[in-house]
């Protein structure tokens, strides 16, 4: 069950812990003014100590009592109320969730910033309801018998404003926002043996109910459009593949061509394939689906919240495996657009898919930008880090912006080069390329060169979000596991440049 958010003028039901959040003038104003007196002025007292701490993040918790009665109150200082954006507004709800006592249910907050506050009071409010909702994701399907110690206890948060409506209108798309990040998340955690390719393609079918159009290619199909390069990926495995295009035309011209297609990789497993990888960590590549999970996560977003765009997406969704049937290093195959690729090694197997899954996209879609995410390279971790995605582009308009959008959602690229200086790269002996590139440098920009021999000279940026998928340590906005990364970011891409 998901928490439910309100936003209420007064308090009126009971509440496990009510939260007061401060800022540096440590003035008492309103609603919170009210709450102190309540309780014979314990928050002004407390605040009066010589020991108090207020910098920003410090935390006190205090026991009130009313007759019989004993709340449990939390002050949450949070520093110079200037420095607030919508960045740090999520970083702050999650930030809060984490401070609180982990059998909080019912949780009401109290919130009456100065009025140097940059952005509107109630939009940060909804940002303070999101972060917390961001933060306080678990995937807890397969803890069978621990379930209860394992999954968050929050039910329900209620936030204290003046403006009701005004807050549920910023925090209603928030809303739409978090569903598409859970599903995201949901799908990234699923092991391999149950989200298959087939398994994935129906997550997407789901979307139908949104209004989203979708159509699922099975084998045959995908033999027919001869996609030899996602084909030669999928040899391997029992599992058929599946390629999956969505669209979603929230505008009211029905004719239009797509402002833009998001493409995502989908290995829903990459052992590597003959070229196989080592043991060690190879359980990670259960997540190498994660660009075709945040394409869907975004999806599910943008028609919940009813964009104002049109927009689609395709999926190629494959399993990498050894086998009898697998492909070798050094097999030719045939892309769908007609290129032959020579696959010197077959755990390079993204961008094979993304070959295909790109060629289709432009000529199902005819968009007027492509967008593709993967968990494309090692390399990528190498120069950024779990901090940025890596961003190639052949457009600098479309970088700019979709760099603008991961400063303001605190999801960030960093753009790297795939200029001519690279064509070399990946010239094959035999065929018109080869799926790896030649020297030891810049393996992510090999990859990224290697995407955009497909994509037909249309604006397009690669994503690759193989540092930024899945994170090892708990973090602001999300515990240890998938993050979503892509979903905020693409989001914000669609309603500050395509809306
Ligand atoms: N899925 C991997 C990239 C990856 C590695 C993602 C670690 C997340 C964490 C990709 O298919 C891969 O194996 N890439 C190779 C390419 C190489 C063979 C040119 C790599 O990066 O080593
Ligand atoms: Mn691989
Ligand atoms: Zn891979």
């Amino acid at each position: 069950m998901s928490i439910k958010v309100s936003f209420v003028s007064k308090p009126l039901s009971k509440s496990d812990i009510i939260l007061v959040i401060l800022d540096e003038t440590l003035e008492l104003r309103s609603s919170i003014a009210i709450l102190d007196k309540k309780y014979d002025g314990i928050i002004s007292d407390t605040i009066k100590l010589k020991s108090l701490n207020s910098k920003k993040g410090s935390t006190l918790r205090l026991f009130a009592s009313k007759g019989t009665v004993l709340q449990e109150i939390l002050l949450y200082f949070i520093g110079d109320i200037k420095n607030y954006n919508i960045e740090n507004g999520d970083r702050l709800g999650g930030t809060l969730f984490s401070s609180l006592p982990s059998s909080t249910s019912k949780l009401l907050v109290y919130f009456e910033p100065d009025k140097k506050l940059k952005i509107i009071k109630e939009e940060l409010a909804a940002r303070i309801a999101h972060g917390i909702k961001l933060r306080s994701y678990t995937f807890y399907k397969y803890k069978l018998k621990s379930k209860t110690k394992f999954k968050s206890l929050l039910k329900e948060i209620t936030i204290i404003i003046k403006d009701t409506s005004l807050a549920k209108k910023y925090y209603s798309p928030l809303k739409y926002l978090e569903e598409g990040v859970y599903l995201t998340r949901n799908l990234v955690s699923e092991p391999a043996n149950v989200l298959t390719p087939k398994a994935l393609s129906e997550e997407a079918a789901k979307l139908k109910s949104l209004g989203i159009k979708i159509e699922i290619l099975s084998l045959p199909q995908i033999k027919r459009l001869k996609m030899g390069a996602l084909l030669g990926v999928a040899m391997g495995s029992a599992n058929e593949p599946k390629v999956v295009s969505m669209s979603w035309n929230g505008t009211k011209n029905r004719k239009s061509k797509p402002a833009v297609c998001f493409v995502g990789k989908g290995v829903t497993f990459d052992t590597g394939g003959i070229s196989i990888k080592p043991s060690g960590g190879m359980e990670d590549m259960k997540w190498d689906m994660g660009g075709s999970g945040v394409v869907i996560g975004l999806m599910k977003v943008l028609a919940g919240r009813r964009a104002n765009a049109h927009v689609s997406a395709v999926v190629g969704l494959v399993e990498n495996m050894p086998s009898g049937k697998a492909q070798r290093p050094g097999d030719v195959v045939i892309a769908s657009s007609g290129h032959s690729i020579e696959v010197i090694n077959t755990d390079a197997e993204g961008r094979l898919v993304l070959a295909d899954a790109v060629t289709y996209a432009i000529k199902k879609f005819k968009p007027k930008r492509l967008i593709d995410l993967a968990t494309l390279t090692g390399a990528v971790i190498v120069s950024l880090g779990p901090q940025r995605a890596g961003l190639f582009s052949n457009n600098d308009e479309l970088a700019n912006n979709i760099f603008a959008s991961g400063e303001k959602t605190g999801e960030k690229v960093w753009r790297m080069p795939v200029g001519e200086e690279y064509d070399e790269d990946i010239k094959s002996a035999i065929a018109d390329m080869k799926n790896v590139g030649s020297g030891r440098g810049a393996g992510a920009t090999s990859g990224a060169k290697f995407i955009e021999q497909f994509t037909q000279s249309i604006p397009w940026a690669h994503i690759d979000i193989a540092g930024v998928t899945w994170s090892k340590t708990d973090s602001e906005l999300y515990p240890v596991g998938g993050t979503a990364f892509g979903v905020r970011l693409l989001n914000t891409y669609v309603k500050d440049f395509i809306e």
